[in-house]
């Protein structure tokens, strides 16, 4: 993928969330992600990076979608439709079992056809282990099992890019592994990702990049080896030193 950020700049009232970046990287980046302490900024950059909102200032561009304050709600919206998203939690409807939950976003915002839908979800449902839970709610899965249904649901409509904001931070260590393995298969399989995440191993094995980002700024970006190894500021120093301390 190819990511300029121009002057980025994006304000909530008084509060710079995020100011003034200046970045270009790509093409040669499939997967890139974002770590650094909370309130940092990664949400809302993956936010901006995903359509879902618009810049105070500058510009951010993900391969030829161009994000500014000026951007039309309209082309927002189809940039969204090209992407695919996972949050945090609470990212499934709870009154469709997981198959409805991908192919109700297929048919209503893709186009597809109900036939389509139904044959695609399936797929998507048991590239992930989870053809036998597909008419579970997700009251009726695990934790862990609900985040690759919302990942199934996130590629079901082949998107050039994942964004996935902190995938595995409401889950319990063996979920985690499980979530962090299948993200880790779509990378292998050449899945365009974009990520946050507090699993710093994880971060280092996945990425092809990695941003450190601390108060609204990028400190530092590189390879994970040497953000991870060698980080330049203080302030990824301490972060890294103290995250790191019980691994
Ligand atoms: N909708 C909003 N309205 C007001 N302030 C916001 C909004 N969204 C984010 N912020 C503020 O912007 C800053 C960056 O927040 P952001 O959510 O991007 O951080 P983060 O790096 O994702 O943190 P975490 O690791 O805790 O998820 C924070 O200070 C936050 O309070
Ligand atoms: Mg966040």
């Amino acid at each position: 993928m190819l990511l300029k950020l121009k002057g980025l700049e994006k304000r909530y009232g008084k509060q710079r969330a995020l100011k003034s970046l200046d970045l270009e990287l790509g093409p040669d980046l499939s997967s890139l992600v974002l770590i650094g302490p909370s309130g940092g900024g990664k949400s809302t950059l993956l936010r901006i990076l995903g359509a879902l909102e618009t810049p105070t200032s500058g510009s951010a561009s993900v391969n030829s979608q161009h994000n500014t304050p000026e951007t039309k709600e309209v082309t927002l919206r189809e940039a969204r439709r090209s992407h695919g998203y996972l949050f945090q939690s609470f990212n499934l409807f709870p009154h469709l079992n997981a198959l409805q939950n991908i192919t109700l976003p297929l048919e209503k915002v893709h186009g597809r056809t109900s036939d389509e839908a139904q044959q695609r979800a399936q797929a998507c449902l048991e590239r992930f282990n989870l053809g036998d839970h597909s008419h579970k709610r997700p009251a009726e899965l695990s934790g862990g099992q609900q985040q690759r249904v919302g990942i199934a649901r996130a590629i079901a409509h082949e998107p050039q890019l994942l964004i996935l904001d902190e995938p595995t931070s409401a889950l319990d260590p063996e979920m985690t592994a499980e979530v962090l393995e299948v993200i880790k298969q779509l990378r292998e399989a050449g899945q365009e990702i974009i990520l946050s995440t507090h699993e710093m191993g994880f971060a280092r094995a996945v990425a092809d990049q990695v941003l450190f980002l601390a108060d609204g700024e990028v400190l530092e970006h590189g390879t994970g080896e040497a953000v991870f190894e060698t980080p330049a500021t203080p302030e990824a120093q301490r972060f890294l030193s103290k995250v790191m301390h019980y691994r």
